[in-house]
């Protein structure tokens, strides 16, 4: 896909990764549609990035706003291209101690907020007579986990498994799934989770070249899932 003039959807493009992801595509001279909670960040985003940055703050876990923007921004006559299911929520504990909003807040961001917007960006992506694709985040915590990631990785598992159904799904529609699996990126996320941190974790600058070029490769080329991991994760001394 050629990214110039394509028009982009991501989740999370407050911070962190959905915020690389902003920059990358805008910068190859598509329009990006960056949903976020945080209207202030995603304000300073297109202060930066300028008019082809549209912050959209919304909430993905709520079905009926999301429904209704989809609906009011796309038509006939203005169909979406690329939509990237970055934001994520993660917290991490055993099970008998895990808050039911900590499980609740998981599921509903990393699954269920991921199925509404696919869901009502799908009919407009048939339509497209360009391709189109859909780039899923997951993480390493949906392909192996660790003590403490019963929740996360639940969620994550999950869209591997959406991604894999989806990718079956939409192939003959000319609709691209790709499902790109993390291993520890350098973002507030990380900072928030609990986790303990690293020197040499991934960079999201370079994540999203990674994206870009997968959003780049021919229309007949589909890579269907990527995992990328920090080479040397030394514990921080
Ligand atoms: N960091 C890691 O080590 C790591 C590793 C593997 C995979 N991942 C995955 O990478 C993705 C991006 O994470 P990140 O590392 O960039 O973390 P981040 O900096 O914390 O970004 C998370 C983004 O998701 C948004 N978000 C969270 N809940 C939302 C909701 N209900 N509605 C709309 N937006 C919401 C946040 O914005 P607002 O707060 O403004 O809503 C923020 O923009 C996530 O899916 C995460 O699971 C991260």
């Amino acid at each position: 896909m050629n990214l110039s003039e394509k028009i982009a959807i991501v989740t999370g493009a407050s911070s962190g990764l959905g915020a690389a992801f902003a920059i990358a595509l805008v910068a190859k001279g598509a329009t990006v549609y960056g949903l976020a909670r945080n209207a202030e960040k995603l304000s300073a985003i297109q202060n930066r990035l300028g008019d082809t940055f549209v912050p959209i703050a919304m909430d993905i876990t709520n079905q009926n706003a999301i429904t209704s923007w989809v609906n009011n921004t796309f038509s006939n006559s203005y169909l979406p291209h690329i939509l990237i299911n970055n934001a994520g929520a993660g917290y991490f504990g055993k099970v008998d101690e895990l808050s039911l909003e900590q499980w609740h807040a998981m599921i509903n961001t990393n699954l269920n907020g991921v199925f509404y917007i696919s869901a009502k960006v799908v009919p407009f992506m048939k339509k497209n007579s360009d391709s189109c694709h859909i780039i899923n985040i997951g993480s390493v915590l949906g392909k192996t986990s660790r003590a403490g990631a019963v929740g996360y990785s639940a969620s994550k598992y999950g869209i591997q498994g959406f991604s894999e159904a989806l990718l079956k799904e939409l192939r003959t529609d000319n609709i691209k799934v790709t499902c790109v699996n993390p291993g520890s990126i350098d973002s507030h996320f990380f900072k928030d989770s609990g986790i303990e941190p690293h020197h040499n974790m991934l960079q999201p600058a370079d994540i999203a070249t990674l994206v870009v070029h997968v959003l780049e490769t021919p229309d007949n080329f589909l890579i269907d899932e990527i995992t990328l991991r920090p080479l040397n994760p030394r514990p921080m001394t």
